[in-house]
């Protein structure tokens, strides 16, 4: 199955007063992939996602499903499921009778309230009420709403807050499985590594602009990433590393560290000059390390330097 761009995002800004929350931001998510939407508090996601499902009018630009706004569709359950804040569910109603309620309205069959409920693990707990819920409860409840209506587009705003590893772990299958149903999945999160393993592709926003997007690999070496060689002749390609702008970091006994040059490069020079190159590697940053690098610059609170 190709993956087809489902969810478009595109020259979205959201001012709120003088505040640019969105800054003319463009991305897509494809159907059979799960999206991780990432960026430091702050920097505009649940603005965008509830700009995508119509909970807020952009200032300017577009946010589209299947190429319609989500105000337009009549039933927009059974097309996008979405959850986007454990403080919206009505507390004083009983799980099951919240799930029934949103079903009759959106026409969708009661069986399917009971199907919902086993598959997020809460049918034993549905007749609590959902101030009685705990937050990995309310999260499960969340993920059964946007359930609901089989929809082929999902939209989570930071999911795993309040789950427990086992449940973080269950979360992530949940998506996977929903992806190779074909299904869209765009998920947010502050934390890269909660969704580094489950997420196809990544867009990384920061102060409400694009700041990257690609799949996890891309956005590992993308930043800058160091290249280590040992050659027969260090200084030699030393001195041609220079005279090409790379800047060494760091030359030990046997391996040199440069930045600023990619490995093809370095080992063009070794050819050109004839000397033969014994290592010659591209040090990846960790992911995490890629992701600081990448937002440092647009946190809204950072703490101490
Ligand atoms: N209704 C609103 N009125 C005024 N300002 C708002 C409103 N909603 C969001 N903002 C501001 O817009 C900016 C982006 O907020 P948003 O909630 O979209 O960030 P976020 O990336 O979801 O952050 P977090 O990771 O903390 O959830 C923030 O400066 C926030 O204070
Ligand atoms: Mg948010």
């Amino acid at each position: 199955m190709t993956p087809i761009p489902v969810i478009e995002v595109s020259r979205l800004t959201k001012r709120f007063g003088d505040l640019v929350a969105v800054d003319g931001l463009e991305f897509s998510a494809s159907s059979g992939e799960v999206t991780g939407f990432l960026g430091p508090n702050g920097s505009g996601k649940s603005t965008t996602l509830r700009a995508i499902v119509g909970l807020n009018l952009p200032t300017s630009g577009t946010a589209t499903v299947n190429g319609v706004n989500y105000r337009d569709l009549a039933y927009p359950l059974r097309h996008v499921g979405a959850f986007l804040d454990p403080k919206s569910l009505p507390k004083r109603l009983r799980a099951r009778t919240y799930l029934r309620i949103l079903a009759t309205s959106n026409d969708i069959a009661r069986s399917r309230v009971e199907e919902v409920l086993d598959f997020v693990g809460i049918a034993s707990v549905a007749n609590k009420r959902i101030d009685e819920f705990s937050l990995g409860m309310a999260q499960r409840l969340g993920i059964a709403v946007a359930l609901l209506g089989d929809p082929e587009v999902l939209i989570f705003d930071e999911p795993m807050n309040g789950l427990d590893p086992d449940g973080i772990r269950w979360i992530r299958q949940v998506f996977s499985s929903l992806a190779v149903e074909g299904r869209t999945v765009l998920v947010s999160s502050h934390l890269i590594n909660e969704v580094a393993t489950v997420a196809h592709r990544v867009v990384v926003i920061g102060r409400g602009r694009l700041l990257a997007q690609g799949t996890v690999d891309e956005l590992t070496v993308r930043i800058d990433a160091a290249v280590a060689f040992s050659s027969h002749d260090n200084e030699g390609l030393v001195a041609l590393v220079r005279g090409r702008g790379g800047t060494v970091t760091r030359s030990e006994e046997n391996s040199v560290t440069v930045l600023g040059l990619d490995a093809d490069t370095i080992g063009q020079l070794a050819m050109e000059a004839r000397i033969v190159l014994t290592q010659l590697v591209t040090l990846r940053d960790s992911l995490e390390d890629s992701y600081f690098e990448l937002t440092e610059q647009s946190l809204d609170f950072s703490v101490g330097h």
